[in-house]
């Protein structure tokens, strides 16, 4: 890998002519296998060319991935699905009539055409159509079917800005579109349809109950949902998840983190959080370590002591929360913090999603309080 590669900037604004002639040269790019990041609804993604192995294979590199990881593949058109899979069952495009394009990415068996590279090795291909304006011109004008991770390097938390793909990838890739902060914030839902009873593999803003809505039975990956409920619980820890990528350590800032939960009545979990964040603060301050916490809107006045209170969302708003977490996450190492403590959210619906990011950024860590 060339570190002094020349990375181009371009940010997309309301002159559609300027913005046409940025689509142009980035789809110049990705045809001759170079590398694009651009947003997306969730996160931003690294793109590459998802049926030319060397593209795969440069993204795997410029990011320090794994290469048993697969990519996903983002399309513009529910056609394309035929294209990519060899099967396609009912259920796909049930789901691509109600959540697409939205953040929802599908597991089909894979057809010839997409190689192992991009599979990471396996014989099926995950696929999604992004609901973003830069995204799906991006791919209409490229015509090019996107291989895309999230545009951060390996270990990282996902990139929610631009300056967060500068960060990680400056200098390893082609080209950087600039469109803004994504709405969603956390990466998208992936389900299994190969499996007899389609199956959760990394929870998202599309729940469960929102996928059983039009699917009879949905279920989650057991080992995914150890993960979510932490370590602590009566749950089987020898699992492997599905996703190859949901294995990975992930996330994790550099200081010390611990999620700090008490379980029970809603109404008085914060406030005992609160309680026990305060006295583990004080703690951390005879120990002369540097702190944060990750707080909400409705509880940011409560941490006198802490260094940093960085403020995730409203309670309220699991959207709100979702989409800081991990520039949050990422201003933690930016601040160079110790010992991070965060509060704790429900694990039903779009909060469930938020807590399986927060346990594997915290490394598991939960700190049960009575
Ligand atoms: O929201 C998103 O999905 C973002 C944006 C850019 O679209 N992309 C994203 O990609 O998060 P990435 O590569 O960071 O995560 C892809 C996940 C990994 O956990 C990977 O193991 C899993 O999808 N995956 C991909 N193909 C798979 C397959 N064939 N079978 C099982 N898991 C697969
Ligand atoms: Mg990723």
């Amino acid at each position: 890998m060339d570190e002094r590669m020349n990375t181009k900037l371009e940010v997309l604004t309301k002159d559609e002519e300027a913005n046409q002639k940025i689509y142009e040269a980035a789809g110049i790019i990705l045809r001759r296998g170079g590398l694009v990041a651009f947003p997306t609804e969730t996160v931003y993604g690294l793109g590459g060319d998802a049926l030319n192995p060397w593209a795969s294979a440069r993204i795997y590199e410029a990011k320090g991935r794994p290469s048993d990881n697969p990519l996903i593949v983002h399309i513009a058109d529910v056609k394309a699905l035929e294209e990519l899979a060899s099967e396609v069952p009912q259920e796909a495009y049930t789901l691509a009539e109600k959540f697409w394009p939205g953040p929802l990415t599908m597991i089909l068996k894979k057809k010839e055409c997409v190689p192992k590279a991009t599979t990471g090795g396996l014989d099926t291909v995950a696929i999604r159509m992004p609901n973003h304006p830069v995204a799906l011109e991006l791919i209409r004008t490229s015509k090019v079917y996107i291989a895309a991770p999230s545009a951060n390097l390996s270990g990282r938390p996902s990139p929610t800005k631009a300056s967060h793909v500068k960060e990680d990838l400056f200098g390893r890739i082609d080209m950087i579109l600039d469109g803004g902060e994504g709405e969603i914030g956390i990466e998208s839902t992936i389900i299994d349809l190969t499996s007899p009873i389609p199956t959760i593999l990394r929870p998202g803003f599309i729940t469960k109950e929102a996928l059983e809505s039009v699917l009879s039975k949905v279920v989650v990956d057991p080992a995914i949902d150890t993960i979510t409920k932490g370590y602590t619980k009566n749950t089987d820890a020898s699992l492997h998840p599905k996703a190859p990528g949901m294995k990975y350590r992930h996330y994790a800032p550099k200081g010390d983190m611990m999620i700090v939960e008490h379980q029970g009545d809603a109404s008085i979990c914060t406030e005992k959080e609160v309680e026990k964040i305060a006295q583990l603060l004080q703690k951390a301050k005879d120990a002369g370590h540097s702190t944060a916490v990750l707080a909400t809107e409705e509880t940011k006045e409560k941490y006198p002591l802490a260094d940093h209170v960085l403020v995730l969302g409203k309670r309220n708003e699991p959207q709100t929360i979702s989409s800081k977490l991990f520039d949050i996450l990422r201003q933690c190492d930016t601040l160079g913090v110790e010992e991070i403590f965060s509060e704790s959210f429900e694990r039903s619906e779009e909060e469930y999603a938020i807590m399986n990011r927060l346990v594997k950024a915290a490394g598991g860590k939960i700190l049960l309080v009575e």
